[in-house]
């Protein structure tokens, strides 16, 4: 295992992926809670992330000093490296020259973070964001790269196998960085590659086993990946006493509801109750304008629907369940893992089923608690789920009435699916789909005037959305070739009858939020 205590960079979920993509599992831990996570897990290697704090802040945050006195190896990125210098004896100065963006460093000695990839003498780009730089070593310490802002761009402890790099290797930007992160664990800490997702899938089933014994469980299934793979682990785990509950809120993509249904009671014979709730949902949305008016009628309105059926299978003689399955992840749990070795964890409550848990007393299993998005689509091939169903894009829980500005009605949403089903079909014909983080269509609740044919139209514009992200923290409009715009945008005010002309959004987030709404 290896711990990554956080200095609150923005990128410390990096690392972490970086460190898993090398085979590796690891676990992120706040600076405040390091010592506890450090006893809790005997971590075999720490990183320290990068941060926005200087080190000579008041009450800058610090690593444990236990973390040094252990003898296991330890990197510090950015932050890390500075906060490692200082407490170990070395000096860190206000840099006159900060350094934002590409860069390039001088390698000065042969080292094992750089084994096989990096060679004395040569220059290669890396990524940096820096005010402080270590300006003098710790003792034990030489300096191993060296970049024109940053004297001590890479430092090193060999004995003690303690490093620190000013760059950011976790980014993508520094071309090298997934090497030397993957030298730090393997040769540097001896790890091995043993964090596979079928590994994981045989000791995820033997934790539910455990956790639910003779008990039943309920799941709540959104249409989207995360909750359908938890299902299908759980429902691999305890079979048919696992219960799931799909409520067709009517805001689903086309064809959505009907391939989850298709799956889960076709592919996998797993118990399912499709609840057709679109009736209720519509009604209540209609005239709704406000966007948080319209997620909060659609919780709600999902927590009732969702309460309601329970209750019914709690009646069907087998016994209430007692436990509420949920796709939750690991970006939305780390802030509040407690380390305490206990089941006492605070929860964040989920975007789909918030409040559930508290209101119906019902214990969460939640398999997917340690994962990485990317990890569960790997998981859920591992399960077999059909590739197009694992790869998809996400999609929010409030779905399609999100995207429907101004306010739903059946008309607009059946404008709204069309659009969309075109738009994504022309972007996986031209072999997009997958470097596109997500994309989707959002129908304008404004008319304008169009000649089609002999005559003139009024009808509604169609907005097309894609992003390119990491996690959708941050998004970069995605630079479609006009080619591929036109093509949509022909075939949607073609074969969609109430749309008369396309739009493309070129707003990143941020300043934009991904979705209109
Ligand atoms: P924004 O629009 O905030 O979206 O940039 C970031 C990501 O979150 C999704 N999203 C939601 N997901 N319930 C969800 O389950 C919501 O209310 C919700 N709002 C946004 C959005 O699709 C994007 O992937």
């Amino acid at each position: 295992k290896v711990l990554i205590v956080d200095f609150g960079s923005q990128v410390t979920q990096l690392i972490a992926r970086r460190v898993r993509e090398a085979g590796v599992y690891c676990e992120i831990a706040p600076f405040q809670l390091a010592e506890r996570a450090f006893t809790f897990l005997a971590p075999r290697a720490v990183i320290l992330s990068g941060g926005p704090a200087s080190v000579h802040d008041q009450g800058a945050p610090r690593a444990p000093d236990a973390l040094f006195s252990a003898g296991v190896p330890v990197l510090g990125i950015c932050y890390g490296e500075q906060a490692m210098a200082a407490q170990l004896g070395g000096k860190v100065a206000a840099e006159h020259h900060r350094e934002f963006g590409r860069a390039e460093v001088e390698v000065l000695a042969e080292s094992a973070l750089f084994d096989g990839v990096w060679t004395k003498g040569g220059r290669y780009p890396v990524w940096m964001s820096h005010g402080d730089a270590v300006t003098e070593l710790p003792p034990g310490f030489s300096r191993m790269a060296t970049s024109a802002s940053a004297p001590m761009a890479a430092i090193a402890d060999e004995a003690r196998r303690f490093y620190g790099v000013q760059f950011h290797l976790e980014v993508a930007h520094t071309p090298d960085g997934a090497k030397l992160l993957s030298n730090f664990v393997h040769k540097v800490a001896g790890l091995k590659s043993d964090w596979t997702m079928r590994a994981f899938r045989q000791e995820a089933i033997a934790a539910i086993r455990a956790q639910v014994g003779g008990g039943r469980v309920l799941c709540g299934l959104s249409g989207g990946v995360d909750s359908a793979v938890a299902a299908v682990l759980i429902h691999e785990a305890i079979g048919e006493r696992l219960t799931c509950v799909f409520v067709d809120h009517g805001l689903l993509r086309q064809g959505e509801a009907e391939e989850v249904v298709r799956l889960f009671r076709g592919h996998y014979n797993i118990p399912l109750v499709h609840v057709q709730a679109q009736d209720l949902f519509i009604n209540a949305l209609i005239g709704v304008r406000d966007p948080e008016e319209k997620r909060k009628t659609i919780g709600r309105l999902f927590i009732a629907t969702f309460e309601a059926e329970a209750k019914k299978i709690a009646a069907d003689g087998r016994g209430a369940p007692e436990f509420l399955g949920q796709g939750t992840l690991y970006p939305d749990v780390i802030e509040s893992v407690s380390f305490s070795g206990g089941p006492s964890v605070t929860i964040k409550s989920h975007h789909n089923v918030g409040g559930l848990p508290e209101r119906m007393n019902m214990t969460l299993v939640e398999p997917l608690r340690e994962l990485f998005k990317d990890e569960v689509r790997e998981l859920g091939r591992e399960l077999g789920l059909p590739e197009a169903f694992v790869g998809r894009h996400p999609f929010p829980g409030p779905g399609l009435a999100i995207r429907c500005p101004g306010g739903v009605t059946p008309e607009k949403l059946a404008i709204l699916r069309q659009a969309d089903a075109i738009y994504l079909d022309e972007i996986r014909k031209a072999g997009l789909y997958d470097e596109i983080w997500q994309a989707f269509a959002v129908l304008l609740p404004v008319q304008t005037v169009g000649v089609m044919g002999d005559g003139r139209t009024y009808e509604f514009v169609c907005a097309l959305r894609a992003v390119t992200s990491v996690d959708g923290m941050t998004a970069d409009f995605y630079p479609f070739d006009m080619k591929i715009l036109g093509r949509a945008a022909t075939r949607i005010i073609n074969e969609v009858k109430g749309v008369n002309r396309v739009v493309y959004d070129v707003t990143s987030k941020p300043p934009g939020t991904i979705e209109w709404e």
